[in-house]
């Protein structure tokens, strides 16, 4: 039997990272850029923006962005390749959209079913010049100016991404820029964007929503940006010593921003045992140290409205359900359907296979926690999603690891160190 014990520090959070790079890149300037996520997904940034003319490069620990200004990429010799990233894809469209220039944006297999019209259908509206693969996919052709109109959106769907695309657009357009969502999606832009002092007013809705006004275009300097630990991350050891018996983990600096922590708030009422120990703020993000023990947990209702606030936990909050007393939905999922794979799918379909008591209806998955024997040819299909791979790798210390995993490479799409870390918290029981 094994257990989870220690301490380690959570490598840097992944949207803060793609945002880091992407607002250096067009500030004036030199930006550094401390505790830099390094996996896959945030090279395919750095990859394209240095085909856009951005000059990046790493000195020691640092990372350094050599920023062009609001207006300032060049047109790329070269097709962008954004690889499995969804962040990198739909936030570079809003930037290059304001750019006057010819770009052609591609991905791997997974990103290419990803929905892109979601971003595009703003940024047509204010004048980007863009082409689709069937209406909605990658590759695209686009061709930004630097005339587009400043407009009001509202946003139809809760996506921090798309809120980030339209915000970046209005950072280089004349006027007035105003999106508004009506559920809160992480703001790591806005805070990035007021902590390097760029003058915009954010509005709080009486429905829990935000309404963000810019008006551009702006100078933006250049200022160090600290990166916190990933909370998304974080949540895969929280739960792992929730589970596992005899276990107790502390997760060190990791970013405490409300929009990115409501799992927390979710296994405590399935009656985790989670502190938090709030240490400081970095570049306007709250950072602390949380510590998670050995819990029994039960089986909860989680509704549909948290789901923009719990959207990349769900594979791991599906594993700490497993194992809790009696029954838990998780209710308006359809979202899931979107990301590096259909999660609903991939949640279902490996459970299942463990033979737990998992079913979906439309949107919703039930979880009813259940005993289960682990054969020792037990192998977890990660539909090449990295999230599955590291939810179900924390099962499996459950089981003597015994689950085993088909694809442990894409864990490197956000968490190359992922193994590493888990490494040094396992120890016999
Ligand atoms: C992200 C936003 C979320 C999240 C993704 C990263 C971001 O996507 O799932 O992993 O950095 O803005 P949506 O905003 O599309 O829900």
């Amino acid at each position: 039997m094994y257990k989870l014990e220690g301490c380690i520090e959570i490598s840097g959070d992944k949207s803060i990272s793609h945002r880091a790079l992407i607002l250096g890149a067009i500030s004036i300037g030199k930006t550094k850029i401390i505790n830099l996520l390094e996996s896959e997904d945030i090279f395919s940034t750095i990859d394209v923006l240095r085909c856009l003319g951005v000059k990046i490069k790493k000195i020691k620990n640092t990372w350094e962005v050599i920023g062009n200004g609001t207006g300032g990429f060049i047109e790329p010799r070269k097709i962008l390749n954004c690889g499995n990233s969804g962040t990198t894809a739909r936030l570079i469209l809003g930037v290059i959209a304001s750019n006057p220039i010819n770009c052609t944006i591609v991905g791997d297999k997974s990103l290419s079913k990803r929905s892109m019209s979601r971003v595009t259908d703003y940024l047509s509206k204010m004048g980007a010049d863009v082409k689709l693969t069937k209406k909605d996919y990658l590759p695209i052709l686009i061709s930004g100016n630097n005339d587009l109109l400043p407009l009001k959106h509202v946003m139809k769907k809760a996506s921090a991404q798309v809120k980030s695309a339209i915000i970046l657009a209005g950072l280089n357009i004349k006027g007035f820029t105003t999106v508004i969502e009506n559920r809160l999606t992480r703001d790591h832009t806005e805070r990035l964007l007021n902590y390097l002092k760029v003058n915009f007013s954010l509005k709080r809705l009486p429905n829990g929503g935000r309404e963000i006004r810019l008006q551009g275009p702006y100078e933006i300097k250049s200022k160090k940006i600290v990166v916190a630990g990933d909370p998304s991350s974080s949540a895969f050891f929280v739960v792992g010593a929730l589970i596992v018996p005899n276990s107790k983990v502390t997760l060190k600096n990791v970013c405490l921003n409300p929009s990115r922590i409501a799992f927390i708030e979710i296994l405590k009422k399935m009656g985790g045992k989670i502190k938090i120990q709030k240490i400081g703020k970095k570049c306007g993000e709250q950072i602390g140290n949380i510590t998670a023990k050995y819990s029994k947990l039960k089986g909860i209702k989680i509704d549909s409205a948290m789901t923009p606030l719990l959207i990349d936990e769900y594979p791991i909050l599906s594993i700490a359900a497993s194992q809790a007393t009696g029954r838990t939905v998780m209710k308006g999922l359809g979202e899931l359907r979107h990301k590096e794979s259909d999660r609903i799918k991939s949640i279902f379909y490996n459970l299942k296979k463990l033979n737990f008591d998992v079913s979906t209806k439309g949107d919703d998955i039930q979880i009813i926690g259940k005993k289960i024997q682990i054969k020792n040819n037990n192998t977890v299909k990660t539909f090449g999603d990295h999230r599955i791979a590291m939810s179900f790798l924390i099962l499996s210390i459950l089981y003597d690891r015994k689950i085993k995993i088909d694809n442990e490479k894409c864990i490197s799409i956000s968490y190359p160190k992922f193994k590493d870390h888990l490494n040094c918290l396992i120890t016999n029981s």
